[in-house]
């Protein structure tokens, strides 16, 4: 798959985050160029893994997850808070590449091509006046040996090279922007001409390795991240866009699931916008907003399947009741 094959394929899951869609399917399109060179050219790779830094509930996941199916990889996540938190952390690493390789039904070969997600390496900070060999770090430390690529002997004796593994880790890295904001490098640079006044700009909005490191993390674990995307924070547009337009929106889920019961869901423009307004309070970007919407759903849900006269159903804020129509269109209580 070419990288505009692939961001439009991310498309139809991942709304907007146009900029990390484009930096994600380039990096993913090279990582798989280079092992097909590797392999004929009997090369050693140097591997970009990538950082994917954005609030959370911003896509990332939902980004590498789509990533995966459209390449037909095998794909697991892993959370580096609880590795932070576990004496074994060798035994967990083992256990996440264990997970890959079930993914694949024990195919060892395919398992070798998969990608591995690592959320919260934000949370991996060595914090400075912390013992050296915190946690955190000695986390980085054991991740790093497999990011790197190499041969890894799980428990039941099987071996599994990560080398052509491609690592992506992410991470909301709150206060990032403020470190960046201290170190901007590019700013002085007298220039001419919009068009380098926007490449400037666009290295300024770069998050350098540096900029991680003063963040927390050890050198050499950045420096295995050397491609950065930025997810963006959701807008309010974005969040009504996430409920109706992507394949597995909320809302065509819901109005699938009446129709098989031959009702047809109509919810009205203004009610998303409503929904979009309480999820932006909540700050969990669009995670708050399937709850508030099967909230809102529940009466619904609970009176639909007592009631086979009821046909039709509309919403029309999220602060009143649903109407509830019959075959005609007139209403029905319910
Ligand atoms: N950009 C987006 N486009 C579509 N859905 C999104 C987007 N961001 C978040 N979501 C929704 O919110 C949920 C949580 O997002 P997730 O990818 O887990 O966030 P993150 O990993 O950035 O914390 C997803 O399952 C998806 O339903
Ligand atoms: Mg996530």
């Amino acid at each position: 798959m070419t990288p505009s094959a692939i961001v439009q394929y991310l498309d139809q899951y991942v709304v907007g985050q146009d900029e990390a869609k484009k930096i994600v399917a380039v990096a993913v399109y090279t990582h798989y160029r280079k092992i097909a060179k590797a392999l004929n050219d009997r090369l050693e790779m140097v591997k970009s893994n990538v950082l994917l830094v954005g609030s959370t509930g911003t896509g990332k996941t939902l980004m590498c997850e789509t990533l995966a199916r459209a390449l037909k990889v095998p794909f697991v996540t892993a959370d580096a808070t609880s590795l932070a938190q576990t004496e074994f952390v060798s035994e967990e690493i083992d256990a996440i590449l264990h997970r890959l390789l079930e993914r694949t039904g024990g195919d060892v070969a395919r398992a070798q091509h998969g990608i591995v997600f690592i959320d919260e390496v934000d949370k991996l900070r060595g914090l400075s006046g912390q013992a050296r060999g915190a946690s955190g770090e000695r986390v980085q430390h054991a991740l790093l040996k497999i990011m790197e690529g190499a041969p890894v002997r799980l428990k039941d004796g099987q071996v599994i090279d990560t080398a052509n593994i491609l690592f992506i880790c992410g991470g909301a890295f709150v206060g990032l922007r403020n470190i960046m904001a201290k170190t901007h490098t590019f700013g002085f640079i007298a220039t001419t001409g919009a068009d380098d006044q926007r490449i400037l700009e666009r290295l300024n909005a770069r998050i350098k390795p540096t900029d991680l490191n003063e963040f927390g993390l050890i050198p050499e674990f950045s420096g295995r991240l050397p491609i950065v995307a930025s997810f963006q924070d959701l807008t309010r547009d974005m969040l009504v866009r996430i409920m109706t337009e992507p394949r597995q929106a909320i809302y065509r889920q819901f109005r699938e699931i009446l129709a098989s019961d031959g009702v047809a869901l109509e919810v009205a423009p203004p009610v998303f916008e409503q929904i979009a307004d309480l999820a932006i309070e909540y700050k969990a970007g669009a995670r708050s907003v399937r709850g508030i919407f099967e909230e809102m759903m529940t009466p619904v849900l609970y009176a639909v399947p007592d009631n086979s006269a009821i046909k039709g159903v509309k919403i029309g804020s999220l602060f009143e009741p649903a109407r509830f129509l019959d075959a005609q269109g007139g209403a029905i209580r319910a």
